[in-house]
């Protein structure tokens, strides 16, 4: 592909997400234990919250990545000369901009290639980006990771991105499935940078997820209001509580709503009565915390081998290099 060209291509609609919206609720609340979808609680104003957790002390996940981040961007465009970035999910621009620069300084910058469900993001994203790097060619693609990961066009001494823990949203055999086809897309000289949280301790964990003060219950709360605004349901978000507890077993933290007296809800678009009783709890998202070793068998899983590994010296967030192998 030539540089300077910018190209936008979208397979998701509003109809076709908000189709896809209706079956995963459905499904999720008629599962016991019930649960949502961890994409409801991004509407505007659960974006807006997630921000303000990234900056609450006890969230020491973003400002630790951002740190690593800094640190090894030019020490993986001096090993690896990439000519291409392909964002999966719209990450914040500053980390966009950390690794771009170091590929622009490089002189090696030809294409940048955000991948997000969201077409106005895309757009904004491809729009700022191209007037501060009006030498680089845009390909844009407003998919679905499940469905249009195909839709990557083959290239070369491309860097990957999935930042922020986010691998950490999705349930063990989901993140396999969405590794494997990302691996698809990749050349043997391109590589995945891979962003995890990492096990630690327990109380630790706990904190950053039932913040002091109550951003994280006001965060996952808005999930409920989410579906009542998109399904005309009648959720009285006040009526439940926030818990966030982690799981050794599964090393996950689990974020619960848990009613406070029996609920009966509507969910009007979907023709659909659930109860939820006293003390029953609705599981609105997991965050599975890693290891390398674990780390290292998830990529291994998608037919990746890791070639680095980063971390902060506590420890506490990883980003690693995956490549196909060979
Ligand atoms: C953006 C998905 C990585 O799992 O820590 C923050 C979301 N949830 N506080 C995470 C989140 C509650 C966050 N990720």
């Amino acid at each position: 592909m030539n540089t300077q060209e910018h190209e936008i291509h979208v397979y998701v609609d509003e109809a076709d997400l908000f189709e896809f919206s209706k079956s995963e609720v459905r499904e999720g609340l008629l599962r016991s234990p019930k649960e949502l979808a961890p994409y409801l609680l991004y509407d505007e104003k659960g974006s807006e919250l997630f921000e303000e957790i990234t900056e609450l002390p006890e969230y020491y996940q973003t400002r630790t990545e951002k740190k690593i981040l800094g640190e090894i961007a030019p020490i993986i465009e001096e090993r690896y000369e990439f000519r291409e970035l392909l964002e999966l999910g719209s990450g914040s621009s500053y980390k966009t901009r950390v690794l771009l620069d170091e590929m622009h300084q490089s002189g090696q910058l030809e294409l940048y290639l955000p991948f997000d469900v969201s077409e106005s993001m895309v757009r904004q994203t491809a729009e700022e980006l191209s007037r501060e790097y009006p030498e680089m060619g845009i390909y844009a693609i407003v998919g679905d990771f499940n469905r249009h990961l195909g839709k990557i066009p083959s290239g070369n001494h491309r860097l990957l991105v999935f930042l922020g823990g986010t691998i950490g949203n999705f349930k063990p055999q989901t993140a396999e499935t969405f590794l494997r086809n990302v691996a698809r897309t990749m050349d043997p000289s391109d590589r995945l940078l891979l962003g995890t949280d990492l096990v630690k301790d327990t109380a630790v964990i706990e904190a950053a997820y039932n913040d002091s003060r109550g951003v994280t219950a006001a965060f996952n709360r808005n999930s409920l209001k989410v579906v009542n605004d998109r399904l005309g349901a009648n959720f009285k978000p006040d009526a439940y509580e926030h818990r966030a507890i982690f799981d050794t077993e599964k090393a996950q933290i689990e974020m619960h709503l848990i009613a406070t007296s029996r609920q009966d809800v509507r969910i009007e678009a979907i023709d659909l009565d659930v109860r939820v009783e006293e003390g029953e709890y609705v599981l609105s998202e997991i965050s599975r915390k890693f290891t390398r070793s674990t780390v290292e068998s998830l990529l291994a899983s998608a037919g990746l081998e890791m070639t680095d590994w980063f971390t902060d010296p506590e420890e506490k967030f990883a980003l690693s290099l995956g490549a196909v192998r060979g």
